[in-house]
């Protein structure tokens, strides 16, 4: 075999087989497409309130659903408490959304996490037990305890929540990725 037979051996087999390695290691790893903007290019106008960089170290102090009802903006002199997923944030800030006749009051004094889950202002929506939330429901409950996390002061958590709203952290706990 001369050396030009030897290099057209290697035009045949080796040029399609390195061609197909690329594109197979190209189809494992593609180039990242940027599909938005850059977050910090193009600030976007929200009618929501900022996050804040002024919150207090979350707290643990235990509430029971009753004890939870005592702030649910009725008393002007007490705090305004909204439980989500058994976390007690402190929303007194926002007393003109949560407090007595306010858009928001539903979800005051109580811990309404299937009707945050569902969107719905509905009085008997807001409870806690939202095992019965489908997947999609359950991300906009979960949205909004980051929402809440970000912009007010945790002040305990939920010590009677209704055995089947424990039951679902608790698997959802032990498999995260569900
Ligand atoms: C026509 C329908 C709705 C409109 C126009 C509307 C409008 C608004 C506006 C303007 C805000 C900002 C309020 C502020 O920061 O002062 C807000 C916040 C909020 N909305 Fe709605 N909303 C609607 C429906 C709902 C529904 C169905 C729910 C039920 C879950 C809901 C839950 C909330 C919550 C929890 C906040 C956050 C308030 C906070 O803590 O900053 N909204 N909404």
């Amino acid at each position: 075999m001369d050396y030009l037979t030897l290099f057209q051996y290697a035009l045949v087999l080796i040029l399609p087989a390195a061609y197909l390695a690329r594109r197979y290691y190209l189809s494992g790893s593609p180039a990242p497409i940027p599909t938005t903007a850059p977050v910090d290019e193009k600030p976007t106008k929200s009618i929501m309130q900022a996050p804040r960089d002024d919150l207090a170290p979350p707290k643990d102090d235990p509430f029971t659903l009753a004890q939870l009802k005592e702030f649910d903006g009725s008393d002007p002199s007490k705090p305004i408490y909204v439980s989500i997923k058994g976390t007690v944030f402190d929303v007194s800030s926002k007393a003109d959304v949560y407090g007595l006749g306010r858009s928001y009051n539903i979800f005051a004094g109580k811990d309404g996490s299937k009707g945050l889950g569902m969107s719905s202002l509905k009085e008997e929506h807001a409870v806690p037990d939202y095992s019965d939330l489908n997947d999609a429901d359950r991300k906009v409950l979960d949205d909004w305890h980051a929402f809440f996390t970000k912009r007010y002061n945790i002040v305990g958590r939920v010590t009677d929540l209704p055995v089947s709203a424990v039951k679902t952290e608790a698997e959802a706990e032990a498999s995260p990725s569900l």
